[in-house]
C-alpha cells in the first residue's frame, strides 16, 4: 500500500539485512513513525504495546521475533524460550502460534549454523505468501461488491461497513477485510465505507479511516454504537470484517464489537461476512464461543483515550471517574449462524465445518 504515494509494507527487514523495520501504530493517525527491532524483547514489547497489530502482522512480527532471538543465541534453549514469550504477547489472534509453529518446523532440525539464515527465508516467506493471500482474498471478495453495485443506480457508491482495522496495517499488505474495498475502489466502483471508531483502541479512528484516507476511497468515522441506525435506515449493504481467529464451527473471533454488529446486520438483512486468511482457521477449537481464549486488557484503556492537542502534541486524558472499576474485553465471538460467509483465500464459503474442512482440507487433517 502507498503512504503519501510510497509503497510501504507494515513490516520489513531493514538494509542493514537483520533488523526488522516496523510502522508504529501507536502514534497513527498523527505521526507517521517507524521503529526498528533488533531482539526479541524489542519483538515482545511491540506486540504486546500494539505498536505492531493485527493478526496476520502479529503472525509475522513474531516470525521475525524467532529471527532475532536465533540471530543472538542459536541454541535449542533460546528457540523455545523465544516461542514461549511470543506465544505469551497476545491469546486471541490464533496467526501467532500458527507462525510460531511454521518457524519452529523450519529451524529445528537443522544444524545449528543454518538455523538463523533459515528462520530469515521463512519469515520473509511467511510475509510474502501473507501478501498473495490477502489480494486473492480481495479478488474473492470484489465479486460481492459488485453484485450490490450493479443493483445501484445513478452511480450510487456502495455502502460498507467495518469494525476495527483488518486493513494493509493490521497484515503485511493489502488487508482482509478491507482488501475487496482497495480493489473495487481502484476498479472504479463508487463506495463508501462506514468505520466503526472501535473504542477502546480507536483502531477504526486512528487507523482504518487513515488507511482509507491515503488510498483516496471515501469514508466517515462513526460512533461505536451508530451501525445499528445506520443498518434500519438502508445506509449499510453489506458488513465486512476481520478475525483473529475462526473456530472449526465458523464462529468468528474479531475485535469486541464485532458480535453486536453481526445481531444488527442479522435483524436487518445485511449480508455480514468475515475475511479471513487461512492461517486463522483454528481448527483445534470445535466451538469459537466456548472455546476462543479472549484477550483482556489493562483498563487504562477503557479509562483513557488519546489524542493530538492543537497544539501538536499527543497526549492521553481521563475519561472515567477516578475510582471507578474497568473491564476491557479485547474480543468477542460471533456465532457462525449470524455469519452470511467467510471471505478467504479459496472463496467465499458457509461459516460451517462442512464448508471450511472442504476448502482447506489439508489444515483440517492437520488438527486431528
Ligand atoms: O487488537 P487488534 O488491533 O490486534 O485487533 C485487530 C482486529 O480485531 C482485526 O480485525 C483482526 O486482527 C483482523 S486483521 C486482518
Amino acid at each position: 500500500m502507498k503512504v503519501a504515494g510510497k509503497h510501504t509494507r507494515s513490516i520489513w527487514v531493514e538494509p542493514d539485512g537483520w533488523s526488522v523495520g516496523v510502522i508504529d501504530q501507536t502514534l497513527l493517525p498523527h505521526r507517521f513513525a517507524t521503529i526498528r527491532l533488533e531482539t526479541l524483547n524489542d519483538v515482545v514489547r511491540a506486540i504486546v504495546s500494539m505498536q505492531v497489530r493485527g493478526a496476520p502482522l502479529i503472525g509475522a512480527a513474531a516470525a521475525y521475533g524467532v529471527c532475532l532471538a536465533l540471530r543472538a543465541d542459536v541454541s535449542d534453549e533460546s528457540l523455545d524460550r523465544a516461542y514461549a514469550a511470543l506465544l505469551a504477547t497476545r491469546p486471541t489472534a490464533i496467526n501467532l502460534k500458527w507462525a510460531l509453529d511454521e518457524m519452529l518446523a523450519a529451524v529445528r532440525n537443522r544444524p545449528r549454523a543454518e538455523r538463523a539464515g533459515a528462520a530469515y527465508r521463512r519469515a520473509a516467506e511467511i510475509c510474502d505468501q501473507d501478501v498473495a493471500i490477502n489480494q486473492a482474498i480481495g479478488r474473492n471478495g470484489l465479486a460481492l461488491i459488485e453484485t450490490i453495485a450493479a443493483r445501484k443506480k445513478h452511480g450510487e457508491p456502495v455502502n460498507v461497513l467495518t469494525h476495527c482495522n483488518a486493513g494493509w496495517l493490521a497484515t503485511v499488505d493489502v488487508g482482509t477485510a478491507l482488501a475487496p474495498i482497495y480493489i473495487a475502489h481502484d476498479a472504479g466502483i463508487p463506495l463508501h465505507v462506514w468505520v466503526d471508531e472501535t473504542r477502546p483502541r480507536n483502531q477504526g479512528a486512528a487507523l482504518t479511516a487513515w488507511e482509507l484516507g491515503q488510498h483516496g476511497v471515501p469514508h466517515a468515522v462513526i460512533a461505536d454504537n451508530a451501525g445499528g441506525h445506520l443498518m434500519q435506515h438502508g445506509a449499510v449493504d453489506i458488513a465486512i470484517v476481520g478475525a483473529d481467529r475462526v473456530a472449526a464451527n465458523g464462529d468468528a473471533a474479531n475485535k469486541i464489537g464485532t458480535y453486536l454488529k453481526a445481531l444488527a446486520a442479522t435483524d436487518n438483512r445485511v449480508p455480514f461476512y468475515v475475511a479471513l486468511p487461512s492461517p486463522t482457521i483454528d481448527f483445534t477449537v470445535a466451538d469459537g464461543v466456548t472455546g476462543i481464549p479472549i484477550e483482556q486488557r489493562s483498563g487504562e484503556e477503557v479509562a483513557t483515550m488519546s489524542g493530538i492537542t492543537s497544539d501538536g502534541r499527543i497526549e492521553t486524558v481521563r475519561v472515567v471517574p477516578n475510582g471507578s472499576a474497568v473491564a476491557n474485553y479485547g474480543f468477542d465471538v460471533t456465532p457462525a449462524r449470524l455469519i452470511t460467509g467467510l471471505i478467504t483465500e479459496r472463496g467465499v464459503v458457509a461459516a460451517s465445518h462442512e464448508a471450511l474442512a472442504k476448502a482447506f482440507p489439508e489444515r483440517c487433517d492437520a488438527a486431528k
